[in-house]
């Protein structure tokens, strides 16, 4: 049997499941694991924190906290190269372009997973983001503190 195109790894957000060869737009990844339960049933679980939980439709959900589910250690990311197709009743993460060898395999959790558990978003598209606006705040906070300290040089010697 050929091994998984994937490791899991060291990521920006614990660990991550990164691609070990390159893998074609369209390719099924890889499966979310795990036994179904009812949704009311993972609700009660939401609620006491659970992370791992993958509702399918209206009546079902995946439980896939079982480390044998290698899927639950795909990251989010708001620019994801996966998403989820059921398959024949299994939940498949499927590639949405072409994966090069190393890069991270993400997918999008969708905007009530991230509400709930991840108020900041650190994918990659994020955290650039964030630097961006970091970098042009101090840019802007550095122009107005030069401004303010010409000003006071204008009224010294004046
Ligand atoms: C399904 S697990 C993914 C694997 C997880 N990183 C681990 O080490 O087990 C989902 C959890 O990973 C973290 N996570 C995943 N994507 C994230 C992101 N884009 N930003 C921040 N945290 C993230 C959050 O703690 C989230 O509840
Ligand atoms: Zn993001």
């Amino acid at each position: 049997m050929s091994s998984p195109p994937y490791r899991v790894g060291r990521a920006r957000t614990g660990l991550g499941l990164f691609a070990t060869e390159p893998i074609a737009k369209g390719a099924l990844v890889i499966e979310y694991k795990g036994p179904r339960i009812s949704n009311a049933q993972a609700q009660k679980k939401e609620r006491r924190g659970a992370r791992y939980l993958f509702e399918i439709d209206s009546r079902w959900t995946i439980d896939g906290s079982p480390r044998a589910n290698i899927a639950r250690y795909a990251n989010h990311s708001c620019r994801p190269n996966m998403e989820a197709e059921l398959v024949r009743g299994r939940m498949m993460l499927r590639a949405t372009r072409r994966i090069r060898a190393g890069d991270e395999l993400t997918y999008d959790y969708g905007r009530e997973y991230l509400d709930l558990f991840i108020p900041v978003c650190h994918c990659a598209i994020c955290k650039r983001r964030r630097r961006g606006s970091e970098s042009s705040l101090s840019l802007s906070l550095s122009l107005s503190l030069s401004a303010h300290a010409d000003r006071a040089r204008v009224r010294e010697v004046s």
